[in-house]
């Protein structure tokens, strides 16, 4: 990968900007001048800016979400990155929630963690590839690697977001390299995802926010975030050894 990616001035699509990490992402794009349009359902909760497009989009509503890409790239030609940051996250216990309710959460994390950024890839494939410089991040997590108990469709969803990614970067290489393909790992971060969980050491939004603009800028193909960078060194000689820790601390 090339040493360094400008974000300067960039045209970014950035989905969930309207909380937690996507929040603290799009002041920091906006700070370099980017133009952001915001797909969520709520607009984003940051100061108005002119150029911060909010367009509600549940993402979960895939005939919503055809709308959305439908003459998107007509409307924002300059359109050079993509950050497919949204998810949810939902616990799953088998044993004492109803079949019809695990099944209902399930259909929601499957349609916006992962359904969702396949469509908006496969959409915008063609465009990103024929720019100059242009890059795709997909926010997957450290539970892509090793998954938790109680959080099974959210850790196979972002395993899923993972290999997909892979996939996606190959082909962005053989097309010629120009489009950087991404993936954020990032740990426990304080969100509103994880305001229910009362867990010591959670990475602030601001600072994964940050980690993830230097990461992007120095063009990381995985930009590992806090203590997800601890996770991959053990993985890396013990995947075994990480399941394991993360089947006892995760939850
Ligand atoms: N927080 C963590 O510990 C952690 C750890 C690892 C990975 N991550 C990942 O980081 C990303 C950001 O998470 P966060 O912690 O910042 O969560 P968050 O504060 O709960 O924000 C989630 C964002 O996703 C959007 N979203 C959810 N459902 C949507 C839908 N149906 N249609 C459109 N947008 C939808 C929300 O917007 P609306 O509700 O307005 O639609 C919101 O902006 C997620 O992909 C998450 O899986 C988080």
């Amino acid at each position: 990968m090339a040493k360094r990616f400008s974000l300067e001035g960039r045209t970014v699509l950035l989905t969930g900007a309207s909380s937690g990490v996507g929040a603290e992402l799009a002041e920091r794009l906006l700070d370099r001048d980017c133009r952001v349009i915001a797909w969520s359902r709520r607009p984003p909760e940051i100061e108005s800016d002119a150029d911060l497009v909010h367009e509600a989009v549940d993402l979960a509503d895939s005939a919503a979400l055809d709308a959305a890409l439908s003459g998107l790239t007509t409307r924002h030609p300059d359109l050079s990155v993509v950050i497919n940051n949204a998810g949810v996250s939902e616990r799953g216990d088998f044993a004492t929630m109803a079949a019809a309710e695990l099944d209902r959460l399930a259909e929601t994390q499957i349609a916006v963690n992962l359904a969702a950024p396949i469509r908006i890839t496969q959409h915008l494939f063609p465009h990103l590839r024929a720019q100059a410089s242009a890059m795709l991040v997909n926010n997957s997590s450290g539970l892509a690697v090793a998954p938790t108990a109680m959080n099974p469709v959210y850790c196979a969803t972002k395993a899923g977001l993972r290999s997909f990614t892979y996939s996606t970067r190959y082909q962005a290489e053989r097309a010629g390299g120009r489009l950087k393909v991404v993936e954020v790992l990032l740990p426990l971060v304080e969100t509103p995802m994880t305001a229910s969980r009362s867990h010591r050491g959670k990475l602030s939004a601001d600072k994964a926010a940050t980690r993830i603009i230097r990461g992007m800028e120095r063009a990381e193909a995985e930009i590992w975030v806090g203590q997800a960078a601890i996770l991959r060194r053990i993985t890396g000689f013990s995947p075994a050894l990480a399941r394991r820790l993360l089947k006892i601390a995760g939850g």
